[in-house]
C-alpha cells in the first residue's frame, strides 16, 4: 500500500470511528494519544491577512474547533456551508474566537490567496472571530484525510466534500456533520457538548425560528429549512438574501421555479431581475443546489402557504 492511501485508509477510519462517536462520550486520555500531536500534521497554512498558523499548534491544539473546506469560486454547496458556519457564529456570539474557533480552508488554494478570502468574507458578511485559511495543496489533501473527509480532485472541485468536522482536540473528540444540518444544532455541539455537556447555548442575536417546525412535515419545509433558510427568512428581513415573504406571488411561477433550479445558469445568461438582485446583494450569488423541477414546486408550494398564513391571521 502506499504512503498515500495507508494515510488515506487512516482517515476513513477515523471518519467512522467519528460517525460512531456521536452521542457517547469518550475517554479523554485514550484519545489524546491516538489523535494528538503525532496524527495531525503541524503544516504551516496562511490565514485571510497572509499570516501563517500551524496547524496542530496554533489552529486546533487544546481548542475546541469547527473546520470545513470550500473555494471561494464555487457556486453549490460552499455557499450554504458558509451560510450555515454564519448563522452558527450568530448564535455562539462572543464565544467564537474565544473558547470556540471556526475555521474555513480553501481546496483551491492555487487560486484563493489571502485577499480573496478576505474578499469572500466580505461578500458573506463574516463577523470577526472566524478564520479562513488557505495554503499549499499536498498539505491541505494530507489534512482533509486526516480529518476523514474525501480527498478533493482538483480537475472536478465541484465534487468535493462538504461536511464540517466538530471537535474538541484536548478531549480527542471528533464529529462529522452535514452542511443540511440546523445550525442551531451544530452550535450546541460547539458551544455545550464538546465542551464536556457545559450549560445550553442560547443564543445571543437571534431566535432561531423553530416555529412550526414539529407541525409542519411538509417536504416543502424541510427543503426551506435545510437548504433556504440560513439565507432567506420569510417575513423575519434580510439575511444573506432577500426576505421570500410574498415573492410567490410577485415572480411567475416560471421564473421563480427556474431561478430555485438553477440560479448559477440565469446569472450566466444575464437575466435582469438576477442581476438586479445580484448588484444589491453583495454580488453574492444565490448558489445551485442542484434541486429538480419537483422540489422547487414544493418549495414555491410552503412560500405560498406561509403567505396565505400570515394574511389569514392578520387583523
Ligand atoms: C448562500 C445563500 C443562499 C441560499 C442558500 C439560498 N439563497 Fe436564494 N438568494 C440568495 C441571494 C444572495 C439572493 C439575491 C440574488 C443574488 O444575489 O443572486 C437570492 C435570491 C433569491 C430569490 C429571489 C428573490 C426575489 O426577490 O425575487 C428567491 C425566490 C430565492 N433566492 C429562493 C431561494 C430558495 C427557495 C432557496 C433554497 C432552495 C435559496 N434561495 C437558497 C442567497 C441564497
Amino acid at each position: 500500500m502506499s504512503w498515500d492511501r495507508a494515510v488515506r485508509r487512516v482517515g476513513y477510519a477515523l471518519a467512522a470511528v467519528v460517525a460512531a462517536m456521536a452521542g457517547q462520550s469518550e475517554s479523554a486520555s485514550s484519545q489524546e494519544v491516538r489523535w494528538g500531536r503525532s496524527y495531525f500534521p503541524n503544516v504551516v497554512l496562511q490565514d485571510q491577512h497572509g499570516r501563517s498558523l500551524r496547524f496542530y499548534d496554533d489552529i486546533i491544539r487544546g481548542k475546541v474547533v469547527s473546520i470545513n473546506f470550500v473555494y471561494t469560486t464555487c457556486t453549490d454547496i460552499c455557499p450554504l456551508d458558509t451560510a450555515q458556519l454564519r448563522q452558527v457564529q450568530q448564535i455562539l456570539g462572543d464565544r467564537v474566537g474565544r473558547d470556540v474557533h471556526m475555521y474555513t480552508i480553501s481546496i483551491n488554494p492555487e487560486r484563493d490567496r489571502p485577499e480573496d478570502l478576505r474578499r469572500f468574507m466580505r461578500t458573506y458578511d463574516i463577523a470577526p472571530g472566524w478564520t479562513f485559511l488557505t495554503g499549499a495543496r499536498a498539505d491541505i489533501d494530507l489534512l482533509q484525510q486526516r480529518l476523514g473527509l474525501r480527498p478533493v480532485d482538483e480537475r472536478n472541485l465541484r465534487e468535493h466534500e462538504t461536511s464540517i468536522v466538530v471537535g474538541n482536540e484536548a478531549t480527542g473528540r471528533w464529529i462529522k456533520r452535514s452542511a443540511y444540518e440546523s445550525p442551531q444544532l451544530l452550535a450546541d455541539l460547539l458551544g455545550r457538548v464538546l465542551h464536556n455537556y457545559g450549560p445550553p447555548v442560547t443564543s445571543t442575536r437571534e431566535t432561531y425560528a423553530v416555529a412550526g417546525e414539529v407541525t409542519d412535515r411538509s417536504r416543502g419545509f424541510y427543503l426551506f429549512r435545510t437548504r433556504c433558510r440560513s439565507c432567506h427568512t420569510i417575513g423575519e428581513g434580510d439575511r444573506l438574501g432577500p426576505d421570500l415573504r410574498g415573492v410567490a406571488s410577485a415572480r411567475s411561477h416560471a421564473w421563480l421555479s427556474r431561478w430555485i433550479r438553477e440560479p448559477d445558469v440565469m446569472i450566466a445568461e444575464r437575466d435582469p431581475t438576477a442581476m438586479a438582485l445580484l448588484a444589491r446583494y453583495r454580488n453574492l450569488p444565490m448558489p445551485n443546489l442542484g434541486l429538480n423541477e419537483a422540489e422547487a414546486n414544493q418549495i414555491i408550494d410552503y412560500l405560498r402557504r406561509e403567505d396565505s398564513a400570515a394574511t389569514s391571521t392578520q387583523p
